[in-house]
């Protein structure tokens, strides 16, 4: 798969996630409305529900009543016939509605008369006959209901989980006016429920209001939302881990490549030296000039040094990284093994104009550490200062101790890192290639993932602090030895 290349997966990725994007939002809209409808529904059948329950007990105060009674007027049959009825309003249609109760049976009576000529009105629309009732015991008793009705569906609402404000307006049952009107505006009114009447004396009928129901939906759907929240967040966050991945590698593969090739060009000098050398002794008969040939084979004994030397760290570094090497831990003083390394690398800083100072403190500085791997590290960032700061290099090499804790620092006045890399220089076969891509300084990638394994062996890390063009600060910070 050529084209799988990390600059063709980012677009895709983020192509992916804006789709997964839409069609989560395109189901949680579908969501959100069928919910809506949901709890539209279950209002409306906890205000009907809620009015036939007020009826029967309005019928039934104080009476005992046979099954055949509650089977009636708790009938769904017998609710649809009454809310027909009682929405059945038409010019000139007179409805009465008459019910008795007495011992031996229960009347219900629906009468509707309308005249056949249009022209002529009655005064009356719709009214219901209660014996012997005077108005202000039917209006008390209305009161009464209305208000069991009212707290009924409050209970049925908390019994759901259903937190609304709500409120309720209230009809004239004859003439179906509306006379106790709800506060809100018409148009902020997310449900209105139908009208019902809430006993048999019809004086009005209940409707059921709520102002506004997007936070109860929400509360509902709580839970797709929040798991469509967490599937995109794990989408992006496996998206950007594989991007990531996908960039180390590719990093890491560049890296190889370069490594192999770098090495090729350091061991391929010392062996056509060491064969030029060999050629000529044999060519020029060089027995015969044992001087010569002294300084030939000089000249090739420490080359095969070279080639000896380069070979055995990089298998040193292979060991370290399959976690063989063993440390051998002592007591060691850091400063005396600083003032040795920079000590043996007077030839290289005079070679190359530069000046190295050293500010140690006044008293010694003990670890528990492996003396020779130190002292590698130390080289290691040395080295790296000369290496890469131009001629008349300022370096300045630090020791101090806060904490428990002893940073050695190393600064120097370089081309510095950029911030992209600073993570990268401490990985394996990782160098920066400079404009032309290729490296004016010979290395191997190696120095400073040594520097952070050994540092990290000792219980101990290295920060490094650089900007662009202007130097680098590696600083190495190990626990300084305690006495118990
Ligand atoms: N003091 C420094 N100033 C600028 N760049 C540095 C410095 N030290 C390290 N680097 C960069 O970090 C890379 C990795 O360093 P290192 O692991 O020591 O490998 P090497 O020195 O063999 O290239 C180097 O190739 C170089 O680009
Ligand atoms: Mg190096």
């Amino acid at each position: 798969m050529k084209w799988l290349t990390s600059r063709n997966v980012f677009p895709l990725a983020v192509i992916t996630l804006i789709i997964s994007l839409c069609l989560q939002c395109a189901w949680i809209r579908q969501l959100y409305l069928a919910q809506k409808q949901d709890i539209k529904t279950k209002l409306e059948s906890i205000v009907s529900n809620a009015s036939k329950q007020i009826v029967y007990r309005s019928v039934s105060r104080g009476r005992e009543r046979s099954s055949r009674f509650k089977q009636f007027f708790l009938s769904s049959e017998w609710f649809a016939l009454r809310q027909a009825f009682d929405g059945l309003k038409l010019d000139n249609l007179h409805s009465q509605f008459h019910y008795g109760i007495d011992n031996d049976s229960t009347v219900v009576e629906m009468r509707m008369s309308f005249l056949n000529d249009p022209k002529k009105h009655f005064k009356i629309s719709s009214s219901a006959k209660t014996d012997n009732m005077s108005p202000r015991q039917v209006s008390s008793d209305d009161q009464k209901d209305l208000k069991s009705l009212d707290s009924l569906v409050n209970r049925q609402l908390q019994q759901f989980d259903i937190r609304i404000h709500r409120n309720y307006a209230l009809y004239d049952y004859s003439s179906g006016n509306l006379i106790k009107p709800v506060p809100v505006a018409k148009n902020k009114l997310s449900f209105v429920s139908e009208c019902y009447t809430y006993n048999l004396k019809f004086l009005h009928r209940y409707q059921l209001v709520v102002g506004n129901i997007f936070w109860v939906v929400i509360f509902q759907m709580r839970y797709y939302l929040i798991s469509s929240f967490m599937m995109l967040v794990l989408t992006a966050a496996a998206f950007y881990l594989l991007i990531r991945l996908m960039k180390n590698q590719q990093l890491y593969a560049q890296a190889k490549i370069a490594f192999t090739s770098n090495m090729t060009h350091e061991l391929q000098t010392p062996i056509s030296t060491i064969s030029v050398a060999l050629e000529s002794i044999k060519k020029y008969h060089l027995i015969d000039q044992p001087e010569k040939l002294e300084n030939y084979l000089n000249i090739s004994v420490h080359e095969l040094q070279r080639l000896q030397a380069m070979i055995e760290k990089v298998l040193k570094q292979e060991q370290m990284d399959l976690g063989e090497t063993k440390l051998q831990f002592s007591l060691i003083d850091v400063q005396p093994i600083l003032q040795q390394v920079i000590h043996a690398m007077e030839v290289q800083v005079q070679e190359k104009n530069a000046f190295i100072t050293f500010l140690p403190t006044a008293e010694p500085l003990f670890i528990k550490g492996d003396a020779m791997h130190i002292s590698n590290v130390f080289y290691n960032l040395i080295d790296n200062a000369l290496k890469y700061s131009p001629v008349h290099a300022k370096i300045e090499v630090s020791c101090s101790i806060a904490d428990r804790q002893l940073t050695i620092s190393f600064k120097d006045n370089g081309p510095g890192i950029n911030e992209i890399y600073q993570q990268q220089v401490f990985e394996r076969f990782f160098r920066i290639f400079n404009q032309d891509n290729i490296h004016n300084v010979k290395g191997s990638g190696l120095g400073l993932h040594y520097v952070k394994q050994v540092i990290a062996l000792h219980d101990g890390h290295v920060e490094l602090y650089s900007k662009d063009g202007k130097g680098c600060t590696f600083m190495v910070i190990l626990p300084l030895y305690e006495e118990n």
